[in-house]
């Protein structure tokens, strides 16, 4: 019955419920069935914190409570040891979460010895080699809880705009974004697959059927650099219009990115709070976001002393030297069209540049969202698939779309972790999933 909201156990008095809800119960017996998180004592009295996957309290043993027998096993409760305590719910304004439970009785379930997370500090090596248990740490929690809001968020998003959720394939026979980061696999004897690097392929088929479409699922770069901003498993979300242009894009993506930090400012302060995030610069993401031109940026980057090359692709100092001219997400606009993917449809009257944006986020954070128009044009398509050296038979199907009705159509792809570290205040992209997969990390 742990899966449903508990109602009124028949054996006892006592209401098991969870701490979230813990305010709806002042001065009721309750029970919390938990885990301790941390102990004191002070001669007479334990503080036992006790966590339940929805929050935190602290439990207030007295000997006098609870008697010899019970105070004194609680003497001995080690870390992550899982429990139930009853006892009554008193409000206290001292208290994080306002109240305290005082302890009336106490059920061991099951002992941990040794737990190799303790309140001191350890290496971030250390405890991504622990990250099934560095999980039920208040940080990591909050962090997870925000990303949970986020996915919500984009969903809502969407599917209150007539957007039809349809999934795409994560074995491909063939590159979305280039050939460099592919992930090969044994696919049966005979063939090999990749793991997908954007559902966008598909996702325009989808588009071409059911109008505005989005998918969204784990995607996969072999990425052999060691960044901070880089996984090599992510989650992205990725919306796809037929007859959409490139403003239309844009308006969709500033939208979305306005909706998932109102979403999350709104519904997870507590664990912003936790996670001691400063909030301003959220607070100031509305829409319409800035333009900029990758030329206008380029020039900019140059006229600050910036080494930077028309041509090339920002580096991480650009994207921060950029998002610092604004003071909310800024949405960079056609980018050369020799550094995008083939898919990419160039400007009309300045081919060398694409119909392309990027959305980067404020505070050094970088690109959270990358698309943009689509080649539509059949024999334009064919011969950015030879020039890109891509195999032809691979991509026959997807030509397809151009052969049968084609449209112009956008669209774009959002990376979660890149969000979630942007909102969360993380300087590493590792703690915005729950188990990242980078260049050194497989396990756990
Ligand atoms: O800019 P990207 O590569 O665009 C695409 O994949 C398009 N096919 C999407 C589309 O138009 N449907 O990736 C999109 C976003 C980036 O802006 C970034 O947020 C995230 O995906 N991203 C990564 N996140 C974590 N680790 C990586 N290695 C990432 N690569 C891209
Ligand atoms: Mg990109």
């Amino acid at each position: 019955m742990i899966f449903e909201r508990p109602s009124r156990s028949k054996r006892s008095d006592v209401t098991p419920i969870y701490l979230e809800d813990i305010a709806r119960h002042e001065g009721q017996a309750v029970a919390i069935r938990g885990w301790l998180a941390n102990r004191r004592s002070s001669g007479r009295i334990h503080f036992l914190q006790v966590r339940d996957g929805s929050g935190f309290v602290q439990a207030v043993m007295s000997k006098a409570a609870v008697g010899e027998a019970v105070f004194t096993q609680a003497d001995h409760l080690a870390q992550e040891t899982s429990l139930v305590v009853r006892g009554t719910v008193r409000s206290d304004a001292r208290a994080p979460g306002g109240y305290e439970i005082d302890v009336t009785g106490l059920e061991v379930v099951s002992p941990a010895h040794d737990y190799p997370i303790t309140p001191k500090e350890h290496g971030v090596d250390y405890l991504m080699d622990r990250r099934h248990l560095w999980i039920r740490s208040a940080r990591q929690q909050a962090i997870l809880r925000v990303r949970h809001e986020v996915i919500d968020a984009v969903r809502s998003y969407f599917n209150s705009r007539g957007f039809i959720l349809a999934d795409t394939p994560i074995f491909t026979p063939s590159a979305c974004e280039g050939t460099t980061t592919l992930f090969p696999v044994q696919y049966f004897d005979d063939a090999t697959a990749y793991l997908t690097q954007s559902g966008q392929l598909y996702n325009e088929a989808n588009a071409m059927a059911l109008g505005r479409v989005y998918c969204f699922g784990p995607t996969f770069r072999a990425e052999k650099s060691k960044t901070r901003r880089h996984l090599t498993e992510f989650w992205m979300v990725e919306p796809e219009v037929a007859y959409a242009t490139l403003d239309d894009t844009i308006q969709l993506a500033e939208g979305l990115v306005t909706a998932v930090v109102e979403r999350a400012l709104d519904r997870r302060a507590r664990e912003l709070k936790v996670l001691e995030r400063d909030t301003t610069s959220l607070e100031r993401v509305r829409t319409p976001f800035p333009r900029i031109s990758y030329d206008d940026a380029a020039a900019k980057l140059r006229e600050q002393g910036l080494p930077f090359e028309w041509g090339g692709d920002f580096g991480s100092p650009d994207e921060t030297a950029i998002s610092e001219m604004f003071d909310r997400p800024v949405a960079v606009t056609g980018y050369p069209s020799a550094i995008k993917a083939f898919y990419m449809k160039p400007h009309p009257e300045r081919p060398e540049v694409s119909l392309s944006v990027d959305v980067l986020a404020p505070e050094g954070y970088g690109e959270i969202i990358g698309g943009g128009e689509r080649l539509d044009d059949y024999d334009l398509l064919l011969k950015r698939i030879d020039d890109h050296k891509l195999p032809r038979e691979a991509f026959e199907w997807y030509l397809d779309l151009r052969r049968y009705g084609s449209v112009p159509h956008a669209g774009f792809g959002m990376g979660i972790e890149r969000v979630v570290s942007w909102i969360c205040g993380l300087e590493h992209l590792r703690e915005a999933i729950p188990y990242p997969r980078m260049l050194h990390r497989l396990y756990p």
